[in-house]
């Protein structure tokens, strides 16, 4: 089949690359030239594991292609699907202006029956207006269906959870657009054998902003029982790996630390909690949920502060830059709350992230990043840990200890033992354990 995909980020050029490696014919399309052109030059956009080998494969083969036209995509292909930003807005009310104006210009240049899939996150009813809208702008009387078809990957493993989904979700309203939808995703649901859910579009809507709230809840609770083990001298590590065996429990997402971030969990749990008010309920759980979120990070400061005491001219070495291994991504990242604070304190900043630093740089310009953690270490006051990549599991405690000026360590991810840091005479702090 062709296919659509407006929006070439972390969601829709997995998207594309996914669809081009199942056998389909794609046109990616962003108003980006700049992406587009890198995308071109086979150069990717963003980091994710294996992305490039797919893109470079299907781009060889002449099943992936890209465009800076959504009226070029519009003519290509009758299913299109709409993965671009859906960034928080006015009072974390999800903003839809680019989903919106995508289905505004696929409206304008229809002439046949087309099919607009939702693909961004959206809040439940996106689909209704999506529909008003089209039918406002089509220049001929065409028919078209819009769907939902919401999208679970996790950066970091983005192409092996594109490949290997859970489940796959449809909110339709015809049998041509399930058709369509089912064709789509057949080499799929055949290679992986996962289930795919047909619903209505209110539902699948739905069922994405729910599922990320749920798992944005796990991550609060186990934070907030952290804050009970600081106090009661118990470890959270044991606490949530007695609870995680639980089947009705389960493992995933119980790992006390610094607090979720990230493009997805804060503004997707604004926009739920925004939705809800709009519609008549007052959402307390995930207001609680938030508040969590942000008093972890302000925990985490007080600790740095109480260690520190002044602040100002302590060389602070922060490893870890992306709001979780595996990704470059920055949007929403623990990093972005530690880093200016500690800038007005004037501390001295270190900053260590191989794969995120470019995007940070672009965020927070001047700072001074090193290519070795251990180098970053080097005469430090305190080294924060943000980002439990696998070089800061690996790092030699020992050449860390002697690197250091003073041996202080703030973990906010969890990855050491106390025990052991105890023993080689760290001050360490981590989340939900005794200090040693
Ligand atoms: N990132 C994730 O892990 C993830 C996972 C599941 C769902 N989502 C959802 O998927 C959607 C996209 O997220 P993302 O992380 O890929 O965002 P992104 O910012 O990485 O990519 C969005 C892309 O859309 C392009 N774009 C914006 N307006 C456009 C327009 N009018 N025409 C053409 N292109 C346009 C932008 O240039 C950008 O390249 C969001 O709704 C997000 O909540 C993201």
């Amino acid at each position: 089949m062709n296919i659509t995909v407006v929006g070439t980020g972390y969601v829709g050029l997995v998207t594309g690359a996914c669809f081009s490696e199942m056998g389909h014919h794609v046109l990616c399309v962003d108003n980006d030239a700049r992406k587009i052109e890198m995308l071109k030059r086979l150069e990717m956009p963003i980091y994710e594991d294996g992305l490039q080998e797919v893109v470079e494969r299907n781009v060889e083969q002449g099943r992936l292609n890209f465009s800076t036209s959504i009226k070029e995509g519009t003519e290509y292909a009758e299913v299109i699907f709409i993965a671009v930003g859906t960034p928080p807005g006015y009072r974390g009310q999800a903003n839809l202006s680019y989903v919106e104006q995508v289905g505004r210009t696929v409206a304008e240049h229809m002439t046949s029956y087309r099919l607009l899939v939702e693909k961004s996150t959206v809040p439940v009813n996106t689909g209704e207006q999506l529909k008003r809208t089209m039918t406002k702008y089509l220049r001929e009387d065409v028919a078209f269906d819009v769907a939902s078809n919401p999208e679970f990957l996790r950066e970091g493993t983005a192409l092996v959870d594109a490949f290997n989904p859970d489940r796959i979700v449809i909110g339709v309203e015809s049998d041509r657009a399930a058709q369509l939808m089912e064709e789509i995703y057949k080499p799929i649901v055949e290679q992986s054998g996962c289930e795919l859910l047909r619903m209505n579009i209110a539902s699948a809507e739905l069922t994405k902003h729910a599922s990320n709230s749920f798992l944005a809840m796990k991550i609060s609770y186990v934070n907030a029982v952290s804050r009970v083990c600081e106090l009661a001298g118990a470890d959270v590590k044991q606490v949530a790996h007695g609870m995680g065996l639980d089947s009705r429990i389960g493992k995933q997402f119980l790992h006390a630390g610094v607090g979720y971030g990230g493009s997805c969990f804060p503004k997707d749990v604004d926009a739920f909690v925004h939705l809800s008010d709009q519609i008549g309920y007052d959402f307390q759980l995930l207001k609680e949920v938030q508040r969590i979120n942000q008093a972890q990070r302000e925990h985490l400061m007080a600790k740095i502060q109480h260690e520190l005491w002044v602040i100002q001219d302590k060389v602070v070495a922060i490893l870890g830059l992306a709001f979780k291994p595996g990704t470059d991504d920055v949007r929403e990242a623990p990093s972005l709350y530690f880093v200016p604070q500690l800038l007005e304190a004037k501390a001295n900043l270190r900053l260590w992230d191989n794969v995120a630093a470019k995007k940070f740089d672009e965020i927070h310009p001047g700072l001074t990043y090193i290519e070795d953690p251990l180098e970053c270490a080097r005469g430090a006051d305190l080294v924060l840990i943000l980002t439990d990549w696998p070089e800061i599991k690996n790092l030699d405690l020992k050449a860390l200890k002697e690197a250091m000026k003073a041996p202080v360590v703030i973990d906010g991810r969890n990855v050491f033992e106390p025990e052991k840091m105890e023993e080689l005479g760290f001050t360490y702090y981590s989340v939900g354990r005794p200090a040693t």
